[in-house]
């Protein structure tokens, strides 16, 4: 680790990846602002507390000391800008630049001559160029000699206890050759991870929606023949374990949907991207529709299965177990389990819900209240305390159905038991 000489970063955007990074920074020994818009959550940072559930982050907050702000006057004379802001879409999947250029524009009046800025948020190929240079150009700085900025998108993975921001591999692109070796070095001081220098910067704003492309891409594919293999009554995760014998094989899990703020949002960066150039990423678009359509398979399941013993939709007592979109945290962007709930609802089920981690939306207390009341359940998100319910507990509260869209249930005990059971995909 190089010397960090007490170096001022301010990270915009106190979020998912904001937030550890900022921490991390001061515990490395920078002198570390983090500014956001949102008030409530910085109240809550600066009490030492995380606004969201992350172990990684239990550990260290308490233990780090950083300035939180969100009066851009507090984020002067810093020699590293860090902007780590949302990138959603709109409700026609397309993409919204607004959150950094609106990032870029508060450091843009803001800095020092001389300072290094990253961009961590995924963006599509084109966003440094287009959106974030001009912005530092029409404040009257020359890029290269009196900004230096960067693109190095996030990897981190919420929940996940082997890789955080302090070991994950990085990968770094810039404008220029002083702007990417300053952005190595503060890398270097962050994680031990490897850096890979890209030859410039939309080669590193490619990576990043490479990556989550992939990841939507087999998650489709395992999601299709997850549907097909269910027509001929074939155990889809027999065949994975099957096919994972095999040296080149990569396994991918079917599930009823994919959520987050990135596997079901950057490929739409992409497809979008496409459209300027004339070329249509077809296979990008089949994989949304594959993915995005599983909410919808598994509410059909539910009907069908609940016919095999006689019931509807309308009028059960349907209890949903996971609302966030992974398990064991509480983010519930994009999360199917939304659109499972409110599809189920409107088709007049006497509906109920919970999760752990996120009580403001579950209408029961505990994984006992909703057992007790429920007569189907559909298990959306594969929190560790769904993955160990007893057999019996489902047969003594007369559970008669059983819908597993995480494919995370033992098939054979509950059918043995005499509950209709269907997962995705067996
Ligand atoms: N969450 C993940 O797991 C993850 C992983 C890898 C990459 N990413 C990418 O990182 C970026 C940030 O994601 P996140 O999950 O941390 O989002 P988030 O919504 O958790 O946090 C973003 C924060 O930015 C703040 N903000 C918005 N506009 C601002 C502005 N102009 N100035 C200051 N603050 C502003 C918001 O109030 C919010 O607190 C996105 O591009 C995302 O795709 C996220």
């Amino acid at each position: 680790m190089t010397q960090t000489n007490k170096q001022k970063v301010c990270v915009i955007g106190m979020g998912y990846v904001g937030l550890p990074l900022a921490a991390v920074c001061a515990k490395d020994g920078y002198d570390v602002t983090g500014y956001d818009l949102d008030k409530g959550k910085l109240d809550i940072i600066a009490q030492g507390k995380s606004p969201f559930y992350e172990e990684f982050l239990d550990d260290l907050l308490p233990n780090v000391k950083f300035k939180v702000t969100n009066d851009p006057e507090d984020i002067k004379h810093n020699d590293i800008y860090v902007i780590c802001v949302p990138t959603p879409v709109d409700e026609k999947h397309n993409p919204i630049i607004k959150y950094v250029a609106d990032a870029s524009f508060t450091v843009s009046k803001n800095m020092d001559k001389g300072a290094l800025v990253i961009l961590e948020s995924t963006v599509n190929p084109g966003v440094s160029e287009q959106v974030v240079k001009p912005i530092f150009e029409r404040a009257g700085f020359t890029i290269g000699k009196d900004v230096f900025i960067s693109h190095c998108p996030e990897r981190v993975d919420p929940g996940n206890k082997k890789w955080n921001v302090t070991n994950l591999p990085r990968v770094v692109g810039s404008f220029d050759a002083e702007g990417l070796k300053r952005t190595v070095e503060f890398y270097k001081n962050i994680t031990s991870g490897e850096i890979a220098e890209m030859d410039n910067i939309r080669e590193a704003e490619a990576t990043k929606i490479l990556e989550n492309s992939f990841r939507d891409i087999n998650i489709a594919f395992v999601n299709e023949m997850a549907m097909s293999f269910a027509k001929i009554d074939i155990d889809i995760t027999n065949v994975i374990r099957g096919a994972s014998s095999k040296f080149s094989f990569m396994p991918h899990y079917p599930g009823c949907g994919v959520g987050g703020h990135c596997i079901p949002v950057d490929p739409y960066y992409m497809i979008e991207k496409g459209k300027e150039n004339d070329f249509e990423h077809k296979f990008l678009s089949a994989a949304r529709k594959i993915n995005d359509g599983m909410a919808d398979y598994t509410v059909e399941m539910l009907q069908d299965k609940l016919n095999d013993v006689s019931k509807a939709v309308k009028g059960t007592k349907i209890g949903v177990l996971g609302i966030s979109y992974k398990a064991n945290i509480g983010d519930l962007r994009e999360s199917p389990s939304l659109r499972i709930i409110d599809k189920i609802k409107k088709m007049g089920a006497d509906l109920l819900t919970f999760d752990p981690y996120v009580p403001q939306l579950s209408t029961e207390k505990t994984l006992a209240e909703i057992l007790k009341k429920s007569e189907a359940l559909v298990i959306v998100t594969n929190h560790n305390e769904f993955k160990d319910i007893p057999v019996e507990d489902f047969v003594k509260n007369g559970i008669k159905v059983i819908i597993d869209g995480r494919n995370c249930l033992d098939k054979k005990a509950i059918r043995a038991a005499g509950i209709v059971y269907a997962g995705i995909g067996r």
